[in-house]
């Protein structure tokens, strides 16, 4: 019995020593000790001893286990230093790393003409209005005096939602919507905003653009104000070096109407920007139609007032010297990154 169980010992310290990781030490602990364990199973067979063999066995056993549970504690705490160990090693962090650098973002080239344009209005008085983008017949035909059947409706591709609501093929719905909320008031107001025409996509069109509209009605305002307000902003965006030319032309909602140029940067010298114009078309203008004022219930024989509207991209890509419309929808990265401050 005692080589028996020193044989047992000896086994035993081999394999608690030899154990690599805490489960396996959890292991060996159930084999000598656990229910049916080896050592276990010399205890039980303790009462099947003589009364003079019992104490004996039972001391050897008792010495037995003590010594193993000492090696088991001892064979523990190392594996456990060892894994823990491991574990810093494994979630080692550089505290002193340095941080990944986010992206910054900017606004878009449209958006920074778009806001350029705007503080030079609010400087002069504007402010800033906006209406809905899906818009109903009346707001953008009708009531800016384009009746069915008028020709004017086939310039403006439309593209209709239902019956009489369409997407807004221009801002100046925006001009009947704000007069009809500013009656009997003084309206000044520009208005940014998206716009859209059955138009297919190519260098210089695109089915979605933005317009900035701008309208002015109070008493005793003529065409010299208008020229007045318009120069002020064309000399702030373009250089103030720079000259303005009115065209006569037509709008229905505007009368008279005018489109306006400005001088180019090559100073007549003819270049390709101008198309050896010296002059560059850049919005459409005029004084108020009677009926429009009307439409929205100020009295001509009072009011009086003038409207102009110009495509931002348009501008965008005069200042930035971009060809290509198509730019600015593509969201490439080397293109954007260019306006970044
Ligand atoms: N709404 C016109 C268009 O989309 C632009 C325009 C011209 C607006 C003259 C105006 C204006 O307010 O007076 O082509």
């Amino acid at each position: 019995m005692q080589a028996e169980l020193s044989a047992i010992q000896e086994q035993a310290i081999q394999e608690i020593q030899g154990a690599t990781s805490s489960p396996d030490l959890e292991e060996l602990r159930l084999k000598y000790f656990g229910k049916k364990g080896v050592v276990t199973q010399y205890s039980r067979k303790l009462g099947t001893l003589s009364a003079e063999e019992r104490p004996v066995v039972g001391k050897m056993i008792n010495t037995l286990r003590d010594h193993l549970e000492e090696v088991l504690k001892t064979r523990g705490q190392e594996l456990a230093r060892v894994e823990e160990e491991a574990k810093f090693e494994r979630e080692r962090l550089d505290v002193e790393l340095p941080g990944r650098q986010p992206r910054r973002g900017h606004p878009h080239p449209l958006q920074l003409i778009i806001q350029e344009i705007t503080m030079t209005f609010l400087g002069m008085g504007f402010s800033v209005a906006e209406g809905p983008e899906v818009e109903l017949d009346f707001y953008n035909f009708e009531a800016l005096n384009i009746p069915a059947e008028h020709p004017a409706r086939e310039m403006h591709d439309s593209l209709y939602i239902t019956e009489n609501t369409l997407l807004r093929t221009h801002t100046s719905p925006v001009q009947i919507r704000t007069m009809e909320k500013l009656n009997p008031n003084p309206v000044r107001i520009i208005v940014p905003g998206r716009v859209y025409r059955r138009d297919a996509l190519d260098a210089t069109h695109s089915p979605i653009f933005h317009q900035i509209e701008g309208l002015l009605v109070d008493k005793d305002i003529t065409f010299g104000d208008l020229k007045g307000v318009l120069t002020v902003f064309i000399r702030k965006f373009f250089g103030a070096d720079r000259e303005v030319r009115l065209r006569p032309s037509f709008f229905p909602f505007t009368e008279p109407s005018t489109e306006v140029d400005v001088s180019c940067v090559c100073q007549g010298q003819g270049c390709r920007i101008c198309k050896n114009t010296g002059w560059i078309e850049i919005l459409g203008a005029g004084s108020v139609h009677p009926k429009v004022l009307a439409m929205a219930k100020y009295d001509p024989e009072v009011y009086s007032g003038f409207a102009f509207g110009m495509g931002v991209e348009r501008i965008a890509m005069l200042r930035y010297g971009i060809t290509d419309i198509r730019h600015f929808y593509e969201n490439d990265f080397r293109f954007l990154s260019q306006f970044c401050l």
